[in-house]
This record gives C-alpha cells, structure tokens and sequence, in this order.
C-alpha cells in the first residue's frame, strides 16, 4: 500500500513501508554499521516477521538493502524473531530464534528454536542446514519451554556466548547462557540472571557485554508494574561482574535504561574504536502507535542511537556524536532571567535543543515543545520532586501520559538536551544519566517553541539547531 509521509521521522530508522519492531542484527561490520528490525513488509501491523536491513556510515543516514531473512524454512515459517549479528572468519552470521506456531495443547501454542543464516556479502543470508541449532530439548529444566528467544551473541573470554530470554515457568522473567567454539554446537551452562520477583514474568531480548572491568546485562522484561515504569513493558541495565566458570550474571546496580513511553528491546554493538552503541525500538508494546491504526502504511523507528559511557560511577546515554554533522541555522540565546513564557523566534519539527539553566527559586522551569493551536508537549524540572517531567497529555492525537524522571542538580544548574523528530521527543539529562522517549503526534503546523518558569530561574545558554538529512 502507500506510504504516508505525514509523521514520517527525518533522522531517525524506519522500515520504508510497514511495521518494525525490535532492532536486530547490530553491527560494525567490514567499515560499516549494519541495522536489522524486526519487519512486517505488508502491512503496517505486527506479522509474520522478517529481518529488514538497513546500512549506514554514520548511524544517522541509513541506506535500505533487501530483506535479509524471510520466515520460508519449517523451523521458522511463523516468524524469524529476534536476534543478533557476528563476524567470524571475515563473514557475516545472524543468529535468530525462528518462532512455529503449533494447535494449543496443553499450553505450549508456539516453539521457538535458535537458528544460523550466514552471508559472504552481507546482503544475501543463507540459513545453515544443520538449523535449529539449540532447539526446544535443549531446554534447561527451570526454563518455560515455550518462551525461549531473542539470541545475543557476543565473543566474551575465547568464546561465543549467547544470551536468551526465558522465564522460570512460575512467573520470573530469566535470561539463559549457552556457549559455543563456532556458532554451531551450543551448550547450556546457566541461569545467568533472574527477576527477583519485581521484574516481570518473562525476559525478551538481553544482551551482555564487557564495559572497562565490568559488565553491563540489558534485558527487556514483559508485565512489570505499570505505576513504575509507565508501561507493561520496560528496558532495564544492570552493572556487575560475569562468573564465566558459574556462567551467571552478578548484579551491583540496576537502573532504568528510560524513563519515557516509548523505549523497548535495546540492542548494543560496538564499532572499531570500542565505543558501545546502544539502539531500541522508539515505541513498546502496550503503548499505541498512531500511525497503524490510521493505516499510513508504515509503523515503528528506531531510537537515535546512544554511546554508553560511564561517568561518576552510572551509566550514562548519550546521543552519538555523528548527530552533530546534520547540525544546520545555529540559533543562539545566553545568560538571561526567565519569569513566566517566553517564545522563542524559532521553531520547527525537525531539530535539538540544549538549554543550560539554574532553577534557583522557580517552581518549575523548562520548554513547551511542538506548539500551535491547543497543542503543546511539555519537558519541565519540578523543584520540590526534583524530577523533570514529560507531559504529552496536549500533544495531539496519539497517546497521552505524564512521565517522570529523577534528576539532580549539578552545582545548581541541570541541562537539558532534546532531540525532536516529527512524532518522536528525546530528552537526555546531565550527562546522559537519565534518558526520556516519546513518540507525540501533534499537527504538521504545531511549530512552536518556549520555555517558561513558574518563578524566577536563570537560563545560562539555550542553543538550537535545525537537524536535516
Ligand atoms: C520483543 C519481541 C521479541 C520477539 C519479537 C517478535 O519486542 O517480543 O521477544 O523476538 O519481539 O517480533
């Protein structure tokens, strides 16, 4: 069908027609990055699922290859879920869970098995003959024999390790552990991480990967308290330390990986300079997608793809730095006080904002984002919470929702970063400790910016650009 450009996103992923979801397959690969998604090619809602694939020099301006797998072989006709992409011996292998959907008996209505697709060119896969290679009898006892996904193979320690997500069958979302000397025979060593009873009843799409003498475990666990985390769904990142002989994960922290709407299934790599790139889904099951049920033709991007960095202690995200070329109609406002709403001469729907300030004794202080008639999208700190608040509840059609997120105040002064794209906000605070996603669908005229104290604050810098491909 046709695609309508309406909310389509300037500098962010999409499919060039359909539905995606999950980003899969992400890697640097022979000078390049590669992108896979979880793909529906015909329609604009979720389906049988394919890998689509995407190429880019500089994470930001990507290029469509072919659809790189397609749900055609017994063991995946149901879908080819997600997973991810290594180089071994200078090719290139994707690792993917191919999903049957079988009569319900007994519960089980569906068998998900790990699956092998291989390339010369990196355009072209060809899935092995020896598929699926961990299949459901290689199911630990202790693990749901049904949800059994989302393969992500790292090389850790002189061997390939593969993380799954799982749940214990009793309610706990869990990740799984097997090994491997070449990516064909696997073998399970353990549980490597488990929900304490507080973080969901099933895992999807974990990832591990070593971050100076740590390691982060990332995971995307289903049904977790939606007072908390704004949603049934959630990303989560915890830093610890791997027992590789054990094969099990210890936690020291965990923290949310964002505090918005719309951020589900990260997926990390890293490129040929050992900077850790991190990508989600811009959207999460259980929140609405607009542009499905007006039948555009298209549905789902990709968040801006965010560095990890540890800074004090925390893990921070933070916008890649490629972003800044596409940087155009500087716009600068410094050093002034701001009491009440000032609008500002510029607008658009396409760009980043970097506002530095000092609340001193404002009440609330912040930015109305995409303004015209009756619409607003409101980025705000709160002094008695000290929290900064993502209000979308007069953004237009689509969803509404307040989120809050934690966030202190460094020296008396917080900035705030924004990235705005069409239908999609992203506000990075401080360093990157405290991220905030959300997709917005005002109307294409809603072009407005301001920012507004309740109260006296000082603005030390406000910067704008304009963000075009
Ligand atoms: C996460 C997920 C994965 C699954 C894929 C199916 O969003 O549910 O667990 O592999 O989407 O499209």
């Amino acid at each position: 069908g046709e695609v309508n450009p309406q909310y389509r996103l300037n500098y962010h992923l999409m499919g060039e027609r359909g539905w995606i979801n999950d980003p899969n397959g992400f890697i640097f690969y022979d000078g390049k990055f590669h992108l896979f998604y979880q793909h529906n090619p015909y329609d604009s809602v979720w389906g049988p699922m394919h890998w689509g694939h995407a190429v880019s020099a500089d994470l930001v301006s990507w290029e469509y290859l072919p659809i790189a797998l397609t749900p055609d072989m017994p063991y995946d006709k149901d879908g080819c879920f997600s997973g991810s992409a290594i180089e071994k011996d200078g090719k290139l292998y994707l690792i993917y869970t191919g999903h049957v959907t079988k009569p319900s008996e007994g519960g089980i209505d569906f068998v998900q098995q790990q699956c092998v697709a291989v390339s010369n060119d990196a355009i072209t896969f060809h899935k092995l003959a020896q598929n699926p290679v961990v299949r459901t009898e290689d199911i630990p006892n202790l693990a749901s024999k049904r949800d059994f996904r989302d393969p992500k193979v790292n090389f850790i320690n002189g061997e390939y390790f593969m993380v799954l997500g799982s749940n214990d069958g009793a309610g706990r979302g869990q990740a799984l552990l097997y090994t491997s000397a070449d990516l064909i025979h696997w073998r399970f060593r353990n549980i490597l991480a488990k929900s304490d009873g507080t973080l969901g009843d099933n895992w999807e799409c974990p990832d591990l990967f070593p971050s100076g003498n740590s390691f982060v475990f990332m995971v995307s666990p289903q049904n977790v308290d939606p007072d908390v985390y704004q949603n049934t769904n959630t990303s989560v990142c915890m830093v610890g330390d791997l027992d590789v002989e054990n094969g099990t994960f210890i936690s020291k922290y965990a923290c949310r990986m964002d505090y918005g709407f719309d951020f589900y299934a990260p997926q990390s790599t890293v490129d040929s300079n050992g900077r850790r790139i991190v990508v989600a889904w811009m959207n999460a099951w259980g929140s609405e997608n607009p542009t499905h049920t007006l039948r555009h033709g298209w549905a789902g991007a990709m968040t801006l793809p965010r560095e990890v960095v540890i800074r004090r202690g925390s893990i921070c995200f933070q916008p890649i730095s490629e972003i800044e070329q596409y940087r155009r109609n500087p716009f600068t406002m410094r050093a002034f006080e701001l009491e009440g709403t000032v609008s500002l001469p510029v607008g658009g729907d396409s760009y980043e904002l970097v506002l530095s300030l000092e609340p001193k004794d404002a009440a609330e202080v912040g930015l109305k984002l995409r303004v015209g008639d009756g619409e607003e999208t409101l980025i705000y700190y709160v002094s008695n919470e000290s929290t900064v608040v993502f209000d979308r509840n007069q953004s237009g059609i689509g969803p509404k929702g307040v989120a809050r997120a934690p966030v202190k105040l460094d020296n008396g002064s917080l900035t705030l970063r924004v990235f705005v794209d069409r239908c999609s906000v992203e506000v990075f605070l401080g360093e990157g400790e405290t991220v905030m996603t959300g997709l917005i669908y005002p109307s294409e005229q809603s072009t407005g910016i301001e920012s507004f104290a309740k109260g006296t604050a000082f603005v030390r810098d406000l910067r704008k650009w304009d963000l075009k491909i």
